[in-house]
């Protein structure tokens, strides 16, 4: 009998998430090379970025490192489309087909499916990781799991 083994999501991306989170650079860098391994790594990850509670201007999002297309959505307010929704529930939302969303702000024509994952600190929302899938139905629960295991790992870093 042959055994098949395969090799899960997680095994295929934390340790390089880790070993970018040990490195000795500011938190933008590390930002963006996880946007990349997420971007390169995963398929149906077509746009990866994180969305960042601005400091000075109270619930309000600032765009930070991301690897995709440019959007012009650079400042959310709180509670306006999937992103702002979830810096206010501080729960991960997926969208499986964004198009059937009330509240949604379009980034891309090609955008199908969404997860907005929160980062929270202290119990706090400090930022959010924002996945775009211009497949229907892209998001999987191992996405979901891994995500939200790479949102704890860096909720010190903020
Ligand atoms: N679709 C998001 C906006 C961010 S873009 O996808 C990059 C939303 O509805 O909040």
């Amino acid at each position: 009998m042959s055994s098949i083994t395969s090799t899960s999501l997680d095994e295929l991306v934390l340790p390089s998430i880790l070993d970018v989170l040990e490195q000795d650079s500011v938190l933008n860098d590390k930002l963006h090379a996880i946007c990349s391994l997420l971007h390169d790594k995963v398929e149906y990850f077509d746009w990866v970025g994180f969305y960042i509670a601005d400091k000075n201007v109270e619930n309000q999002l600032l765009l930070g490192p991301y690897v995709g297309e440019p959007t012009d959505h650079t400042v959310i307010p709180y509670g306006k489309g999937i992103c702002g929704q979830v810096a206010v529930s501080k729960e991960t939302f997926i969208s499986q087909d964004v198009k059937a969303e009330s509240n949604y702000i379009s980034c891309s024509i090609h955008v199908q499916s969404e997860i907005v994952v929160p980062i929270l600190k202290d119990g706090e929302f400090v930022a959010q990781i924002d996945i775009d899938s211009n497949t229907k139905n892209a998001i999987t629960a191992e996405h979901k799991n891994l995500l939200e295991k790479i949102c704890t790992l860096l909720a010190i870093h903020f």
